[in-house]
């Protein structure tokens, strides 16, 4: 995220303002021509223990130098139909502008699922996306990500150790063969393989009540006594359990992986109906009551729209709630001169507002932020891992391993297959 830069100002405003104060235009055309050596990117390396896969700093990359929008056409148009470009919204606009397709992370499974003659996926979201796109996909393909430390902070709030100890508690307490796990789309492939193992199902923002409802039929139903582990998203989980299924709050309980038995008894374990792991977006994780407050003040009408996962105490004060597919959809469908504040990540936000310039489209938090990871994806690095391709390198390869595959492919095939989508 960035430090606080605008406060209370609408996305118009800050349109009409340079974007990052530190990289303007000028920045730009005063830079020396760019040799192939400045396409020697950050995040090459790997580390195997992190999902980020190497130290992230935080620095945002610079805005991408005019030539390189040039280099990036020619090289897409060089690759053909050999390459597939997805696109997750929360993608700059230079990458978006690239992308043969943009979604949620439901849609981009679903789109990597759907291109069997492309060699190449380019997929430019974060790495548990391109791990799903692997397992997705055929063993000729090959998923590539322009920046290996375009991770996701929430996913590593889950290590697979974690997980085994945490089900080993379950089991202690007498409630694991009662328990289905659900992973959020947002944890690493062995963490899916776990889920797909112990018979439960992958869940993205825009599926988590049908697969919730799917994985309580598993254990007696919503209205019997089973339980769901669900991971890695705690606000995910008790938004869905809370406003969408009725289960109470009281009866969602926060796994800790820090703590001896996740810092619950085994009575408390035993009354849970939703064991939620203690995890959220460092991005999503900024909103706050006040926020909703602040803005309904200010702009009497206005419509707040968040993504589920943000705190219970927004969700529940806002309007409308959804993955960002949704909130796209809400936006398009909105009548002209609608006032929307917005709670999801800032470059969906500002491409809203650029779209629907007879719409008033707000940042719902006073402080600006991006998904930092998010943004390590930026024009010279697919760039740079367009021209590998080209040169007959395989740059940035995301493999999952076999057996992982199999049983991460069980419990994404388990949500492929879900009633109504
Ligand atoms: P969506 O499933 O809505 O695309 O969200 C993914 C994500 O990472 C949100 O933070
Ligand atoms: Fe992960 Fe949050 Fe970034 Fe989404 S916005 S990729 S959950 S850190």
């Amino acid at each position: 995220m960035l430090a606080p830069v605008w406060e209370n100002r609408s996305v118009s405003d800050l349109l009409n303002a340079p974007f990052l104060a530190s990289d303007t235009a000028s920045d730009l055309f005063s830079e020396p021509k760019p040799s192939p050596a400045s396409l020697l990117l950050m995040g090459k390396g790997i580390d195997l223990a992190s999902e980020r896969g190497v130290e992230c700093d935080g620095a945002l990359p610079r805005t991408s130098p005019r030539d390189i929008v040039e280099r990036a056409r020619a090289a897409r148009a060089a690759l053909g139909e050999r390459a597939f470009i997805l696109g997750h919204h929360y993608q700059r606009d230079e990458v978006i502008a690239l992308a043969d397709v943009t979604g949620d992370s439901f849609k981009l499974a679903r789109e990597a699922a759907a291109r069997p003659e492309a060699e190449f996926i380019l997929f430019c979201g974060v790495h548990f996306m391109a791990e799903s796109a692997d397992i997705l996909t055929s063993d000729f393909q090959k998923v590539i990500l322009p920046d290996l430390a375009a991770g996701c902070s929430m996913a590593d709030m889950a290590n697979i150790e974690q997980v085994e100890a945490a089900w080993d508690d379950l089991i202690a307490a007498g409630i694991a063969e009662d328990t289905i796990p659900v992973t959020y789309m947002n944890s690493t492939a062995a963490i899916k393989a776990f889920t797909g193992r112990h018979g439960g199902t992958v869940c993205t923002s825009s599926n988590a009540e049908v697969a919730l409802r799917w994985a309580f039929d598993q254990v007696g139903g919503v209205e019997g006594r089973g339980k769901v582990l669900f991971l890695p998203d705690q606000h995910l989980g008790r938004n869905t359990a809370a406003l969408r299924l009725g289960i109470s709050l009281d009866e969602c309980v926060v796994y800790n992986p820090y703590r001896p038995n996740g810092g619950l008894t085994p009575e408390e374990l035993k009354n849970a109906r939703m064991i939620l792991w203690r995890g959220h977006c460092s991005v999503h994780g900024r909103f706050s009551l006040r926020n909703v407050e602040e803005i309904r003040a200010k702009i009497p009408g206005v419509t707040v729209i968040s993504h589920p996962e943000c705190k219970h105490e927004v969700i529940a004060a806002s309007d409308m709630v959804g993955s960002t597919e949704y909130i796209i959809k809400a936006l398009e469908a909105a009548e002209p001169g609608s006032d929307w504040a917005i709670g999801t990540e800032l470059n969906l936000v500002r491409r809203l507002a650029q779209e629907h310039p007879d719409k008033n489209v707000h940042y719902l938090d006073s402080t600006v932020c991006f998904c930092s990871t998010m943004n390590r994806i930026d024009l010279p690095h697919l760039t740079w891992a367009m021209e590998q391709i080209l040169a007959g390198e395989v740059p940035n390869q995301i493999t999952v391993d076999e057996d992982d595959a199999r049983w991460a492919r069980s419990a994404l095939d388990q949500m492929l297959a879900l009633p109504g989508l």
